[in-house]
C-alpha cells in the first residue's frame, strides 16, 4: 500500500469511520510495510503485566497497558522530546531555514543519547530528524532550505527514542505578525488539544476525544482532518490504538496505563489532505488554506491523565 505510516487513519486502510475494526488481525500484513504478518513484526510485546485488564486490552484491542517501569521510561523520553521541541522552537525566527532547525534539533538528540524517531522511519524512509510543516502543510513536512518569513506559521514535531522508549509532541510557532485566519487555526488547534485532554480518565470512550475536538473546531469555523490520527506510543513509535480526532464510533474505554498521543490537525478551509507525490510524505490542504497542529503524549491514570510532554512555561 502507498501508506507510509500507521498514522494514516482507519479510512486510509480502506475502512469507513462506521466500520472501524477494534482490532487488526494478527495475521494482517504489518503496518510498517515489511510484508511480514503483524504478529511476526510489530505486534506489541507482552506487557509484563499479569493483570486481567492488561491481558484483555492486549487480546481485544492490541493495546499494551504500560507497567510502572515502562511508564518511567516513556516519561523520560517524553520529557526529553518536550525539551528538544521547546529549544528548537526558540530558534525559529525570520531568516532561519527549517533545515537549520533540523540540524539544531538533531544535535540535541545526539547530546542526550537519544535517537530522532522520524529519521529513516517508514517507506520511503523519512529523510530528516524532525517534521516541519509550514502554513498549508498539515503534517509530515520535510525540513528544507527556505528561510522562514514574517507571517508564517510552522508546526515543529519532535519524536525521540531513549532507552528504547518513545516520546512524541509538537507545537506551532508564529513568525512575526500573522493574519487572522492563521491566528485562528493556531489557537483553535491548541484549544482542541487541551479541551480533549481535559476529559481523559478511565472508562471515557475513545470516540469522545473526537467529539470534543469537532465541537471546538466547528465553533471557530474550522475543519478537522480525518486522514491522520493520533496513536498509541511508548514501546513503539506508532502502536494501538489509533486516536481519531474527527467524529467516529470507536468504543474503546480508556484504561489506566494507556499511553497515546492526541494531535489534532485543524484546517481553516476544507479538511481534505493531499499527499505530495514526490516525497510521499508531506501532507498539505487541498484548498491551500492554512492548517495547524499541537500534540502531546498522554498517560491515562486511575483518576485522570498526565501530560507526559509538558511544554515549559
Ligand atoms: N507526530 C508525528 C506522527 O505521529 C511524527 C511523524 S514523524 C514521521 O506521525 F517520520 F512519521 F514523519
Ligand atoms: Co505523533
Amino acid at each position: 500500500m502507498a501508506f507510509a505510516s500507521k498514522r494514516f487513519s482507519i479510512e486510509g486502510y480502506g475502512q469507513t469511520a462506521e466500520t472501524i475494526p477494534v482490532m487488526i488481525s494478527r495475521n494482517d500484513p504489518c503496518w510498517c510495510g515489511s510484508g511480514q504478518k503483524w504478529k511476526k513484526c510489530h505486534y506489541p510485546q507482552k506487557s509484563g503485566h499479569t493483570t486481567d485488564l492488561a491481558e484483555q486490552y492486549l487480546q481485544q484491542y492490541g493495546i499494551v497497558l504500560k507497567t510502572p517501569k515502562q511508564i518511567d521510561g516513556i516519561r523520560k523520553a517524553c520529557t526529553l522530546a518536550a525539551f528538544i521541541l521547546d529549544e528548537t522552537a526558540k530558534q525559529a525566527k525570520a531568516g532561519v531555514t527549517t533545515d537549520e532547525l533540523n540540524t539544531f534539533s538533531h544535535k540535541l538528540h545526539v547530546e542526550a543519547g537519544a535517537i530522532p524517531a522520524p529519521l529513516g522511519y517508514g517507506s520511503p524512509p523519512f529523510p530528516k530528524s524532525i517534521c516541519t510543516s509550514l502554513n498549508e502543510e498539515i503534517c509530515h513536512g520535510i525540513p528544507n532550505d527556505r528561510p522562514l518569513q514574517e507571517g508564517d506559521i510552522l508546526n515543529i514535531d519532535v519524536s525521540c527514542i531513549i532507552d528504547d522508549y518513545f516520546g512524541d509532541c509538537s507545537k506551532m510557532v508564529t513568525i512575526g505578525k500573522i493574519d487572522e485566519e492563521k491566528a485562528n487555526v493556531v489557537k483553535t488547534s491548541y484549544d482542541c488539544l487541551m479541551g480533549s485532554i481535559e476529559i481523559l480518565k478511565p472508562d471515557v470512550m475513545l470516540y469522545e476525544i473526537g467529539e470534543v475536538i469537532e465541537k471546538i473546531a466547528a465553533e471557530r469555523g474550522c475543519s478537522v482532518v480525518h486522514q491522520f490520527v493520533g496513536h498509541g506510543v511508548g514501546l513503539e513509535f506508532h502502536e494501538e490504538p489509533q486516536v481519531p480526532h474527527h467524529h467516529n464510533e470507536v468504543k474503546i474505554p480508556l484504561a489506566a496505563g494507556m499511553t497515546f498521543t492526541i494531535e489534532p490537525m485543524i484546517n481553516a478551509g476544507v479538511p481534505t489532505a493531499v499527499i505530495d507525490p514526490k516525497t510521499q510524505w508531506i501532507a498539505y490542504t487541498k484548498d491551500g488554506k492554512p492548517s495547524a497542529q499541537w500534540e502531546h503524549t498522554l498517560l491515562v491514570t486511575e483518576t485522570g491523565c498526565e501530560i507526559l510532554t509538558p511544554f515549559p512555561e
